[in-house]
């Protein structure tokens, strides 16, 4: 993995997105802040629900009603994406940062060769290369990811799950982005397949040296990929620090609950997990979400939201555990 720039190549802050529905707002993602580096491979972990895709949608401006970006600045090398005009915006999603959705690989096309799919990206930012070149772009991208020629003349419905999500990373790195977001890419294949579809796309992003998002709720996956993690619980982000750090050291007691239910091959540990349930965020617990479920709770956990603050070098923890030792 190498070392890191300094340099941020994304930069979220202070993110707020709201479902707005009848029974009343819905506060997926609640003042999220992050950086993303140049060529990092940066993890958003949290349990179903916490507003992970949520918060990948946002950055791209991909919310629909009842959805709506509240507050917030999202940059990309120092352009703010929330401002940018829509055409403008057109223009950046897939050449300058593309997203591989989550379930992506049900959403191809059906009635489309694969070939035209992944054209279409191209033609649609770059004009029609000639026919020949833009054979020869469609091969090169496949076989970067692993897959035979003979997958351009196939429909989606022809390829196995595992080789549908290959043709997604080819079509998020068609052009060459800075930034890759990729949700739940492995979430609904199995094992063996997850496994060689990460693999293909840890390659890619080497090769390319792009910086990449990875979206899931598996820590011990995430634990393994990833240079930074990010954990997210009820809409906020609860803890953010090299991966070796989160498993090493974590602080906050969501993230230590969360790293004591990864089953480990290593040593042979009861598998605790964290009592109660996920809070709703049209209407989640006052002062701290966690704090109904935290082990470690105390008054001021129940009334105040713990502000996320940097408690060691490179390590940001949002707990009152922590904000008492600071300020
Ligand atoms: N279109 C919508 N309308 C209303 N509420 C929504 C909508 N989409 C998402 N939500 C709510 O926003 C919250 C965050 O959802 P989101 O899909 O971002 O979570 P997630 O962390 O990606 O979950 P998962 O791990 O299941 O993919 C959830 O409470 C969800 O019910
Ligand atoms: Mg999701």
């Amino acid at each position: 993995m190498g070392a890191l720039a300094a340099e941020p190549v994304l930069t979220v802050r202070d993110l707020v997105v709201h479902y707005h529905t009848p029974r009343g707002p819905i506060k997926a993602v609640e003042h999220v802040s992050f950086d993303v580096y140049k060529g990092e491979r940066f993890g958003l972990v949290g349990e179903s629900g916490c507003g992970k895709s949520t918060t990948a949608m946002a950055l791209l401006r991909l919310i629909k009603p009842p959805g709506r970006i509240e507050t917030g600045e999202v940059r990309l090398e120092g352009r703010d994406l929330l401002t940018l005009k829509p055409d403008e915006l057109r223009t950046l999603r897939w050449r300058d940062l593309s997203l591989i959705p989550q379930g992506a690989m049900n959403s191809l096309n059906p009635v489309m060769r694969i070939r035209e799919q992944i054209e279409d990206v191209i033609i649609c930012h770059e004009g029609r290369p000639s026919p020949a070149e833009l054979a020869e772009r469609v091969h090169k991208l496949l076989n970067m990811v692993g897959l035979p020629r003979r997958v351009t003349t196939m429909y989606p419905h022809e390829l196995s799950g595992g080789m549908k999500q290959r043709v997604c990373i080819a079509m998020a790195i068609a052009l060459n982005p800075k930034l890759v977001i990729a949700d739940e890419l492995t979430s609904a294949l199995d094992v063996v397949v997850q496994r060689v579809v990460i693999q293909t796309l840890m390659e890619v992003q080497e090769r390319l040296g792009t910086s990449l998002i990875v979206i899931g709720h598996d820590m011990g996956l995430q634990a393994q990929l990833v240079d930074r993690l990010a954990v997210m619980y009820a809409g906020r982000i609860a803890e953010i620090a090299d991966a070796i750090t989160i498993f090493e050291q974590p602080l906050h007691p969501y993230t230590r609950l969360l790293i004591a239910s990864v089953p480990s091959t290593k040593e042979k540990k009861p598998l605790q997990a964290i009592p109660g349930l996920p809070p709703t965020l049209l209407n989640p617990p006052p002062g701290c979400a966690f704090h109904p479920r935290c082990p470690a709770a105390f008054e001021r956990c129940a009334v105040e939201v713990p502000r996320l603050q940097e408690v060691a070098p490179k390590h940001q923890v949002a707990c009152h555990l922590f904000s008492e030792r600071i300020s």
